[in-house]
């Protein structure tokens, strides 16, 4: 059985599709299943804004097929980790859990990098080109804790 990592935001057109990019390119996919959504509906069926297609590009990753879709309660039944990207991404998925098991699920991705801390990952979708280079850079050394620690399952 794979695991299965689900990446989250708002939109699901910034933050979680270069997330799912990223974790996606440092692991095994004959292992690991990587998927990302938003918590709204505002962008269902969209590509990823074009800003957070450049960023990747820039780093070989590659995210121009992804397509926005929405959280939904169903995604507690499939995903093993649930990261979130801000505490609102995190209070807005809490909200839709059944269980204990299901809340154990989501976690804030920042706490993989500063523990405990319980920062966001900033929403940069009105700002610059640079809040996407910033939001590339902590993702991806996130992604590596992640890493470190999945690979350690098998
Ligand atoms: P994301 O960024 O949550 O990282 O995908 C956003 C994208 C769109 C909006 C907000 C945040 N929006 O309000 O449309």
């Amino acid at each position: 059985m794979k695991i299965k990592i689900l990446m989250v935001c708002l939109g699901n057109i910034c933050r979680s599709p270069l997330a799912e990019g990223i974790l996606k390119s440092k692991l095994d996919t004959s292992k690991f299943t990587v998927d990302s959504c938003g918590t709204s509906s505002y962008h269902i069926g969209s590509k990823p804004d074009q800003r957070s297609i450049d960023i990747g590009k820039k780093y070989n990753i590659d995210i121009t097929n992804q397509r926005a879709a929405q959280f939904t309660n169903d995604h507690f039944k499939v995903f093993d980790y649930i990261y979130v990207m801000d505490n609102s991404n995190y209070q807005n998925i809490i909200k839709l859990a059944n269980s204990g098991q299901d809340k154990d699920k989501v976690k804030l991705i920042l706490n993989e990098l500063y523990p405990n801390k319980n920062l966001n990952v900033p929403d940069p979708y009105y700002g610059g080109e640079q809040g996407f280079e910033d939001v590339y850079q902590m993702l991806n050394k996130a992604c590596d804790n992640i890493v470190n620690k999945l690979e350690k399952l098998y």
